[in-house]
């Protein structure tokens, strides 16, 4: 038995006649006690009026320049900079990319910010995006805001067109692939350079080494070809040289080289490490 001996906790009871609001967390829930006394005794009712939760939404912060110092605190409470820092940081946020997303609820007065998510362009994959520094603040975690946060990050990348995800991550991995991300292979992460550098030059930087050689040839050839036109109309003379002779037919042709390999990864093992030699898994998300 509590404290009134009705079962309700003392702290619950509204003896005036204006119902009180319980301090539940849960915002589509708001449950209040009345006690009527018109008959003598003491009458309990429970109300229990569901709401419609406050809308969550999720916008770039170059459309709210006013969050820009809290979006910077709320990113910092987990990975610490200077707020001086990530405001800059945040502050290249624009349409071209990267976009920094802030999830919000509701609006006006009531406006609460929720998370963050920053998208980056991938190098050599223009139907990717790279989404990092997803971040739910301390106090709103547990609660499907994570979730939340990725699907609008998601809705928002494929209202762009794109039409993946490409993220990594130290100890999240089990949350994103509750979520639907799959290991997956490094990608090259654009970062802020979008702003100022065309895609065609950041290609042109994120070529394997086999693929550069092959470049460089091209650009050579190209540049010959450049020096040769440059005369007018030259006709190119034929190569002093001989071809050598064809092969003998009866010489099998090689196989082609084998597929490149995925490396063996689990969310429990990975073969990649960052910059820091700590393991780091890559993951997608086909959108
Ligand atoms: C990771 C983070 C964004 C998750 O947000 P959250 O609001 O706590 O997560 P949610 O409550 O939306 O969880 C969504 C689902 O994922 C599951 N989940 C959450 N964290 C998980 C984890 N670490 N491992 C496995 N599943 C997890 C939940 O159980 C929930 O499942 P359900 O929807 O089926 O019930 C949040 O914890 C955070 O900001 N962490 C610190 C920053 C960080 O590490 N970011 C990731 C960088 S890669």
């Amino acid at each position: 038995m509590s404290e009134n001996g009705v079962g309700l906790p003392l702290d619950r009871i509204n003896l005036s006649s204006e119902p009180v609001t319980s301090t539940s967390d849960d915002p589509r829930r708001q449950n209040f006690y009345e006690v009527s006394t018109l008959d003598g005794g003491v009458k309990e009712k429970l109300h229990v009026v569901s709401e419609q939760p406050a809308k969550v939404h999720a916008v770039p912060i170059h459309q709210r320049p006013d969050l820009l110092v809290p979006c910077a605190d709320l990113v910092n409470c987990e990975w610490q900079r200077s707020q001086a820092a990530r405001v800059h940081s945040l502050q290249k946020s624009c349409s071209e990319f990267p976009v920094n997303l802030v999830l919000l609820q509701g609006r006006g007065e009531t406006e609460r910010l929720l998370g963050h998510a920053r998208l980056s362009r991938v190098v050599g994959h223009s139907g990717s995006l790279f989404v990092e520094s997803v971040v739910v603040s301390v106090a709103e975690r547990g609660k499907g805001y994570g979730r939340t946060l990725m699907e609008k990050t998601e809705r928002y990348a494929r209202s762009r067109g794109f039409k993946r995800l490409c993220l990594t991550t130290h100890d999240k991995q089990h949350f994103y692939a509750h979520l639907g991300y799959v290991l997956s292979t490094p990608v090259q992460n654009a970062g802020a350079m979008t702003a100022f550098i065309p895609m065609e030059t950041l290609l042109r930087f994120s070529r394997m080494p086999s693929e550069e050689t092959s470049v460089q040839t091209q650009t050579k050839m190209h540049a010959q070809g450049d020096r040769d036109s440059g005369g007018g109309c030259a006709v190119r003379s034929p190569p002093s040289f001989s071809l050598p002779p064809p092969p003998p037919l009866s010489i099998p042709t090689p196989p082609p080289p084998p597929p490149p390999t995925i490396p063996f990864q689990t969310l429990t093992e990975t073969p990649y490490r960052d910059a820091k030699g700590l393991p780091i898994y890559w993951m997608h998300k086909d959108i």
